[in-house]
């Protein structure tokens, strides 16, 4: 069981939607949060709405060196605290099919969505494994868990970050460090409106698409969302799904191993 009472919350992307959600629950819970984003109004708001309870922290997950300086802050600020990290900011990419991805939008997403958890673990991890107490809990999505067409850099990513907290999962057993992977289905964040659209792709297109499948696939509250992620990190879940649609997916990948590619492409009509 992991005490949320009391720790110490590291969240990123703590401006907006889940990361903003999960504060104010971990708030809420008697945790102390230290809520990371590159976007400084967002993280205001997110300050805002916490009346002020949590620290604010402008990070950017994809450069190595605000990382660095990050952790030895807090590492010296709060030594002895039990760290709750979680590694939640990402983006989305608007890039159509792979062959239309520009390499760039592949690697800036790679370098926030999967490089930003591995070098924050990186940071943390020796002070977490010297205390032997806290947790990491990993953002993945269930997009992590199958591959999802016209989202090659973003399902790389996830299913990056599943298989790097799956090694840590196996690494730290017989620790007292706690890892979980979170893998929500759709929801309702900004994520799809805030995603980079690629210098290939019809921008008026892009958008409209993105309307659409946040209008469609983008329900459940994020609050909702962050209620289940604090249930998981209680337990000690070490793999967190978040929604009907996230279960559904789960299952059909396990059943259909080798063919829920040929599903998915006739449920997205490809
Ligand atoms: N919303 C969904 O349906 C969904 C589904 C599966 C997984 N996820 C994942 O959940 C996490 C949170 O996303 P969300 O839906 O709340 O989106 P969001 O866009 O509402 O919030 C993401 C936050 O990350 C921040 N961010 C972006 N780049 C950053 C950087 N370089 N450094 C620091 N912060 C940065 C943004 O400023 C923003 O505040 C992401 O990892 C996302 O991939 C979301």
């Amino acid at each position: 069981m992991s005490e949320i009472n009391n720790s110490l919350f590291i969240i990123t992307g703590a401006g907006s939607g889940i990361g903003q959600a999960l504060t104010l629950k971990a708030i809420a819970e008697g945790a102390r949060v230290i809520a990371a984003d590159i976007n400084e109004a967002g993280l205001d708001e997110t300050i805002r709405q916490a009346n002020g309870k949590a620290e604010k922290y402008i990070l950017d997950v994809s450069n190595p060196e605000q990382i660095k300086s990050f952790a030895a802050n807090i590492i010296q600020k709060h030594p002895d605290e039990t760290i709750i990290l979680v590694n939640n900011a990402g983006v989305g990419l608007a890039s159509g099919n792979f062959t239309e991805t520009p390499l760039e939008d592949f690697e800036w997403l790679m370098n926030i969505n999967l490089y930003g958890v591995v070098r924050l673990t990186k940071a943390f991890l020796p002070h977490l494994l010297q205390q032997n107490k806290g947790h990491i809990v990993n953002v993945s999505s269930v997009y992590g868990l199958a591959g999802m067409p016209t989202n090659s850099a973003y399902s790389t990513a996830k299913f990056g970050v599943k298989g790097f907290t799956d090694v840590l999962k196996a690494e730290l057993l017989g620790t007292n460090v706690k890892v979980s992977s979170v893998h929500p289905g759709g929801i309702k964040t900004n994520i799809a409106r805030n995603s980079r659209i690629s210098a290939t792709q019809n921008v008026e297109l892009a958008k409209k698409t993105m309307a659409k499948f946040e209008k469609v696939a983008l329900k459940m509250p994020a609050s909702e969302a962050a209620d289940i992620i604090i249930k998981g990190i209680k337990k000690d879940a070490s793999r967190i799904l978040i929604g009907s649609d996230a279960k559904a997916l789960d299952w059909i990948v396990r059943i259909f191993p080798n063919s829920y590619h040929k599903i998915i492409a006739k449920v997205f009509k490809l």
